[in-house]
């Protein structure tokens, strides 16, 4: 297929990684120049603009922070994109089911939805799942793309409710990791290892499967990890705006005030392991 990557964050690198690994042509775009020259040595065409695809470019795939930049992409003066008159628009960010509602209005059944259940190195393997939501000839165009992944989740024809999806499970990501980082902060006060306390995470079945790979994140002084914890606040907000309203959800409203909180104290850029570290700034 010939497509674009817009965006080119830990996300649409390593989607465009995986797309020219299987030989799809693939241009690419990211508002700060010159982050991929490593995925143009591998055969990718850098856009000046996105309105530069090729005029028979098949999918537009977005991979950019959150809503906001989402809408800057694909709505600038909020109305469709005018060098994107035929292409499927597929957006893999994590936003909320208004924008992408807002989004369908514009594109209408070219207008696919696709989060990524994964980590960038899941993407680039090919171990990801892609959560789809669209027209159904949209999503069935766009198989070449999902033959690539594990999965995907179809999540049927309403792009929202693939975001809706998508949001439950990283409510159960970050609310779990957010009790984990309280459980690091309470051992290490107490005494424990990190050594010691490493084993007990890798064996404990109280430990939940999916946060395993972020055990070597929570011990690194950097947090270098790749899902920052800006993102993982926006997605818990998100969630909590699905609730219909007075649901008191303290759990989730407390982790996402933490990760805020986190992030607002210099650890914006660090990954969402940067919770163990509420109440200490990075050092200089
Ligand atoms: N990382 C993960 O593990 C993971 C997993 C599942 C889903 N996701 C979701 O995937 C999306 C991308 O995540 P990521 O980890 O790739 O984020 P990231 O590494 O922080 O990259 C963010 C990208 O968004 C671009 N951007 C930000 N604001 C923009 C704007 N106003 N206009 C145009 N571009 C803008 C950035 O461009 P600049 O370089 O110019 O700043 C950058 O390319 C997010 O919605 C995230 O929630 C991430």
């Amino acid at each position: 297929m010939k497509v674009a990557v817009i965006g080119m964050g830990n996300m649409g690198r390593a989607l465009s990684e995986r797309l020219l690994a299987a030989d799809h042509a693939v241009q690419i775009w990211n508002r700060t120049p010159g982050k991929a020259a490593d995925l143009i040595t591998r055969g990718a065409t850098e856009l000046s603009s996105p309105d530069d695809i090729d005029s028979d470019t098949e999918a537009v795939f977005i991979c950019t922070a959150d809503d906001r930049s989402v809408l800057d992409v694909a709505a600038p003066e909020g109305v469709a994109r005018a060098g994107w008159p035929h292409s499927i628009v597929a957006v893999t960010s994590t936003v909320s089911p208004q924008t992408l509602t807002q989004l369908r209005e514009l594109y209408g059944d070219r207008l696919v939805a696709a989060p990524i259940l994964g980590a960038p190195r899941a993407v680039a393997s090919g171990e990801a799942t892609f959560v789809i939501g669209g027209a159904a000839v949209a999503l069935e165009a766009l198989s070449p793309v999902w033959q690539l992944f594990a999965g995907p989740f179809n999540a049927g024809t309403d792009p929202a409710r693939a975001s809706v999806i998508k949001l439950l499970n990283n409510q159960l990501l970050m609310t779990g990791l957010a009790v984990v980082t309280e459980t690091v902060r309470v051992a290490r006060a107490a005494g424990i290892d990190d050594e010691t306390l490493t084993t007990l995470l890798q064996n404990s079945a109280m430990m939940p499967a999916g946060l395993r790979n972020r055990i070597p994140s929570l011990f690194d002084p950097q947090h270098a990890g790749w899902f920052t914890t800006r993102l993982g606040a926006k997605d818990l907000g998100h969630f909590l705006g699905l609730a219909p309203e007075n649901t008191p959800l303290p759990v989730t409203q407390a982790a996402r005030d933490a990760y805020l909180s986190v992030a607002d104290n210099g650890w914006d850029s660090a990954d969402i392991t940067a919770l163990v570290e509420l109440d200490q700034r990075p050092q200089a």
